[in-house]
């Protein structure tokens, strides 16, 4: 595995392996990598002759009161774990490679209609924070497919519009939700739980099976889930709702009887970290 830091030798790359006809896969993450982000590698590496996974803390999709600073780095063993994968190369490009002239003034790109629902309310500017950094990914790689996890559900919607109204040729590839063994969605904030908090953030995935069962026990009043849900996080102590919605899976407005498309996405506060789960109502995940 090669470590490439500069977004023009990146692209030099990417060139050369697109002209000696090898298809490229991109894994998009912010390091810190756990088993998710190895998992992602490894589907990826079915998915295409080269690898590169792209380990960037993108500064512009962080609110000014959120994790950015905090947020782990160490790319001595993100790249000792990705080397044990196929991996090709690791992009780990630095803020002034990425914003020469700095975040602030940067041209950023858009996704209009589904980016100011469910986390985009309470993450202003989010979404066009990761819109803009994957684009600029995008170009830089010059990918055939990318690989992003379901966990993020709003994310993978609004790439797949940006793709789609953009006519990007880049194959947009969902991988499932990868949980602990006692439900917990896994993410690299699940670290900053305390064990108390650790089991409060049950609730998230708790409730999300729970809802699973009313639908197959009949219920299909999308108001009825989410008041069974709320119910369930607010068991839970020092959890704080954000949001608890029933949606369609491609355009995200609410539902108000579920169907074939109905997601349930749940946002919660768990002391000072936020967490997030979802899942499809009726197909397993
Ligand atoms: P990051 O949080 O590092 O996540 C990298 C990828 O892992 C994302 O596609 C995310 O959806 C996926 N992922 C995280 N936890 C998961 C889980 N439990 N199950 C399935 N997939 C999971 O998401 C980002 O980085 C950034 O926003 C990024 C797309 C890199 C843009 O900066």
């Amino acid at each position: 595995m090669e470590i490439i830091h500069s977004p023009q030798e990146m692209t030099a790359w990417a060139n050369r392996t697109r002209a000696a006809g090898q298809r490229i896969a991109l894994v998009p993450t912010m390091g810190a990598f756990h088993e998710v982000h190895l998992r992602l590698m490894r589907t990826a590496a079915g998915h295409a002759d080269r690898v590169v996974v792209s380990l960037f803390v993108n500064p512009i999709q962080f609110g000014p009161q959120e994790d950015f600073d905090r947020y782990p780095r160490d790319l001595a063993r993100d790249a000792a774990l990705a080397a044990n994968v196929k991996v090709d190369i690791l992009f780990a490009p630095s803020p002034q490679q990425m914003y020469p002239q700095g975040s602030g003034t940067t041209t950023k790109v858009v996704v209009s209609g589904l980016t100011d629902t469910l986390c985009g309310r309470s993450r202003p500017g989010h979404f066009d924070g990761v819109t803009t950094v994957v684009a600029k990914l995008f170009n830089i790689v010059k990918p055939n497919l990318a690989i992003f996890g379901r966990k993020d559900f709003q994310q993978l919607a609004v790439i797949g519009k940006m793709v789609r109204d953009l006519n990007w040729d880049i194959e947009i590839v969902g991988h499932p939700i990868v949980r602990e063994a006692d439900g917990l969605a896994m993410s690299s904030r699940n670290a900053y739980l305390t064990d108390t908090e650790r089991q409060s953030g049950l609730a998230l995935s708790k409730g999300m099976q729970q809802a699973r069962q009313r639908v197959r026990a009949g219920v299909t009043s999308a108001g009825q889930l989410i008041e069974e849900t709320e119910k369930i996080l607010l068991g839970h102590p020092g959890v704080a709702i954000d949001y608890v919605n029933i949606v369609h899976r491609l355009t995200l407005l609410d539902q108000t009887e579920i169907n074939r498309d109905s997601v349930l996405l749940v946002a919660a506060r768990v002391g000072t970290t936020r967490l997030i789960d979802n899942t499809v109502l009726f197909d397993e995940q």
